[in-house]
């Protein structure tokens, strides 16, 4: 690292001592750490290899912050996956703006709790008005709103919360035979996981040939289970990147007073790119939905933006009350009512700030951008005499085979690429069959490196 330019010192800290020397090595390494492009081969070691190189590092004396700092730098930081670097096509993975990065920096710096107006008024001011960009989006009224939770599986769980709460409010209670909620087997695991929280059964409805969530599917169990509380669209399927039937599903769930939740964690990014925005119609009609701008609209971890169609029925849920908190303004707009959690940081900030930086248009062409990446690699993939798209893609994941692996071909190709640092691309399967996926959200990845590397698989 180099020398840092020094920064003012603190005032007088009796415990600490004065540790302006370390917030100043801190902040030029974060600095330097944004700016940088990321190393491709950073990765995974075991925690004994990281003992044996870290040393020592939870003291009864400390080792002091520049050591400490050090052992990040040298040791941990290495052996983290950089996810930005534009060849991680694992998974989802995130590509945050600079702007944003830099500004969760900030965020922490300004150290505001985010759970309460009358604590961090400026703070959720900023936050509703990226809320509000994606609500309009959504084309919802301006009553929509909520607030931003750590990832998708909170906001899933908190959305799916607020809807069986109001389901046992308007039908007066709960059913002898517990609730139920509806989704298709490609819905997110976290779907699955929430149903378990909130003690609900999950009917599973089948979808269609092409993997989407369909009206006349949902009618069909609508009519032979009568408790479902809520189903759940997904506005981008993670392993395929679908997006349901969304107008015929909003039509189903309004005949049969059923609650609508879409889960856009990783697809809702979409709304945002005018060449696949047609595919989300119906989602206006909706009820509430998520999106996680640590996926695919360029913020850092951990970032989940949940709105809710009418937010005071999340209110009615989520609030919590104690008598340390009686004197708490209910009439300003209060995040921690709205989700599972009470304190919380202002997590949306980050995107707040490379919304405001680089405008909504810029938004739209970076999306537009890795859908225009992953069709280049699709017509080079549907054009190659040994690749075969397996399914049609929607949005930017893709799903292809090479005629003649099997699983343990894909394993050894992906792994050999891993460790190489060529690019991060894992199985996965399809209808029983091991395929290879791509997931594109970075808008600096390069079509063309994409491609020379796939000729691997010859
Ligand atoms: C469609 C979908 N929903 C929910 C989630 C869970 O989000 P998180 O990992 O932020 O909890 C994911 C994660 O990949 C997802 O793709």
């Amino acid at each position: 690292m180099n020398e840092p330019d020094a920064i003012d010192a603190t005032p007088d800290h009796s415990v600490w001592g004065d540790e302006s020397d370390i917030v100043t090595l801190a902040v030029q390494w974060s600095a330097e750490r944004v700016v940088r492009h990321t190393d491709p081969l950073s990765t995974a070691r075991t925690a004994s290899e990281l003992a044996r190189d870290a040393g020592p590092t939870i003291t009864a004396a400390g080792i002091g912050g520049e050591a400490a700092l050090r052992v990040f730098d040298r040791v941990l930081e290495p052996a983290t996956r950089s996810q930005d670097d534009p060849m991680n096509l694992a998974y989802i993975p995130s590509a945050p703006t600079r702007a944003a990065v830099a500004f969760d920096l900030v965020t922490s710096a300004a150290n505001i709790f985010g759970g309460l107006w009358e604590a961090g008024a400026g703070a959720i001011y900023a936050e509703n008005e990226a809320l509000a960009w994606i609500a309009r989006m959504l084309g919802w009224p301006d009553t929509a709103g909520g607030c931003f939770v750590s990832g998708g599986t909170s906001g899933n769980l908190s959305a799916l919360m607020t809807a069986r709460e109001t389901a046992k409010a308007r039908r007066g209670g709960r059913p002898p035979g517990g609730w139920q909620l509806a989704c298709t087997t490609t819905a997110h695991s976290s779907i699955h996981s929430a149903a378990r929280t909130l003690d609900v059964d999950v009917v599973t409805v089948p979808t269609d040939a092409r993997d989407h969530l369909t009206g006349p599917a949902l009618r069909a169990v609508l009519e032979a289970h009568p408790d479902v509380f809520a189903v759940v669209a997904s506005a981008g399927t993670t392993n395929e990147g679908l997006v349901d039937d969304l107008s015929d599903i909003a039509d189903v769930c309004r005949e049969f007073g059923v609650w609508m939740h879409v889960d856009g964690a990783y697809g809702g990014a979409g709304l945002a790119a005018p060449s696949v925005r047609p595919l989300f119609a119906g989602i206006e009609r909706a009820d509430s939905f998520i999106v996680d701008p640590h996926k695919w609209l360029f913020a850092p971890f951990d970032c989940c933006a949940l709105v809710y169609r009418e937010p005071e029925l999340a209110r009615a849920t989520h609030t919590q009350h104690a008598s340390y908190l009686d004197n708490i303004d209910r009439e300003s707009w209060n995040p921690s009512e709205l989700a599972l959690h009470l304190s919380r940081r202002a997590r949306g900030l980050p995107l707040w700030f490379s919304l405001a930086t680089h405008g909504t248009d810029r938004y739209s062409v970076a999306v537009e951008q890795s859908l225009s990446t992953a069709r280049e690699v699709a017509d080079a993939i549907r054009e190659s005499d040994f690749l075969r798209l397996v399914a049609e893609p929607e949005l930017s994941v893709l799903l292809f085979e090479r005629p003649g692996w099997s699983a343990e071909d894909y394993a050894e190709w992906s792994h050999r690429m891993a460790v190489a640092g060529t690019i991060l691309c894992v199985p996965t399967t399809w209808h029983d069959a091991a395929v290879l996926r791509l997931a594109f959200v970075n808008p600096e990845t390069d079509p063309a490196r994409v491609i020379e590397v796939l000729e691997t698989l010859r």
